[in-house]
């Protein structure tokens, strides 16, 4: 099985989708698009491949099994439904749009071309999220109580993370769906909803725009409640000098926490619990080399195992439209001052 691959929005994170779909051998990258010339020809030097700066050009291509969606968040749904309706499958970045009601115009494009539409959620391969999702699989930490899932960077890389450097850090920009909400959010509350398996009760969100700009947040807080009075925090901060663990799990036998010598890697993990005869263990796993990403190129191996029939499921898109119900419900609940049903929106 070989399916053919081509990449829209030739930035920073297109080189790493690049190098992951060159690495699998039953993948092939015959074209690239973006804007930007310069961006276009470069790729095409470097990984001899066709390059457009019209979409249109590239979605015309002959054989094209994929399109991957690697631009600034506010032309997603645009991108994605312009190649579905082309008949052409689709992965898309994440967040997979601004908010809920775009993700699902994306979704009914992809229901009505009968094309797939696949949300890159990196973090469901990340080491640190395996291991915790493991552990509490395994029942080694009881009922799950309380779970604090946590990012605290202070990271001047974060807002210029992007090809253009300063000179467009379109991450603390409105206009380009900037913000830790839509940037940390996704990979947070997507491994929640996969984590707990079910979706929240009620949510509250606290969002901030403290330090690096005042027109999107660089700190949001989310508490979100779940049936039997769980408890699942979700906080998010660059302006978080003093790290705090990635993850903090405590359960009816048992805590677990994740966190790191050197954040943002995520490397320490220990998990205290108390064995039936009234003794407590403490177990500490050394994870290799984990960092604040799940960058690995895990999910083009799933993608091609699923296209095999050796996978039934995938990162759905109906999984990923959910991630984006609950960020509108954190920031509607930041900007109503209360706490919001699940259901009732
Ligand atoms: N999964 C992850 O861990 C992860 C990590 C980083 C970035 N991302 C996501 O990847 C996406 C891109 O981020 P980035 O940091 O690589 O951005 P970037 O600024 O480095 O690159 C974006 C590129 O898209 C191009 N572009 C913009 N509009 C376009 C259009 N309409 N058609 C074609 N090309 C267009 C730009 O010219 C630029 O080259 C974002 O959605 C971001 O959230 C995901």
């Amino acid at each position: 099985m070989m399916l053919s691959m081509g990449i829209i929005g030739m930035g920073k994170m297109a080189a790493s989708h690049a190098e992951w779909i060159i690495a699998h051998k039953d993948l092939n990258l015959i074209a690239v698009c973006d804007l930007n010339k310069e961006r276009v020809d470069q790729a095409k030097a470097k990984y001899s491949v066709e390059g457009f700066t019209d979409v249109n050009e590239l979605l015309a291509k002959e054989g094209l099994d994929y399109v991957v969606i690697v631009t600034p968040n506010t032309v997603h749904e645009e991108l994605a439904v312009n190649a579905l309706e082309k008949k052409i499958n689709v992965i898309v970045e994440k967040p997979m749009s601004l908010n809920y009601d775009s993700a699902m115009r994306m979704v009914q494009a992809a229901e009505k071309n009968k094309r797939n539409l696949f949300v890159h959620q990196s973090s469901r391969w990340d080491r640190d999220f395996q291991l915790v999702k493991e552990t509490i699989a395994s029942g080694q930490i009881g009922d799950l109580l309380q779970i604090q899932s946590r990012v605290f960077l202070c990271d001047e890389g974060w807002p210029s993370w992007g090809i253009d450097g300063m000179s467009n850090p379109w991450r603390i920009k409105a206009q380009y769906g900037g913000g830790m909400l839509l940037d940390w959010g996704p990979h947070l509350v997507d491994q929640m909803l996969v984590l707990m398996g079910k979706e929240p009760t009620a949510v509250f969100g606290v969002l901030q725009s403290g330090v690096w700009s005042k027109e999107v947040d660089d700190y949001f807080n989310a508490i979100l409640r779940f049936e039997g009075d769980v408890v699942f925090q979700i906080e998010v901060s660059n302006n978080g000098r003093i790290p705090a663990a990635r993850w903090h799990i405590i359960g009816s036998k048992g805590t677990l926490e994740v966190k790191g010598r050197h954040e943002p890697v995520w490397e320490d993990a220990e998990i205290v619990f108390d064995r039936p005869n009234g003794k407590t263990e403490r177990h500490n796993i050394h994870l290799v080399d984990v960092c604040e990403s799940g960058l690995e190129g895990g999910f083009y191996q799933d993608l091609v195992l699923y296209h095999e029939g050796k996978k039934q499921s995938f990162v759905s898109m109906y999984e990923a439209a959910k991630v984006m119900k609950v960020l509108d419900l954190i920031r509607n609940s930041n900007n109503e001052r209360q706490v919001l049903l699940y259901n009732g929106h």
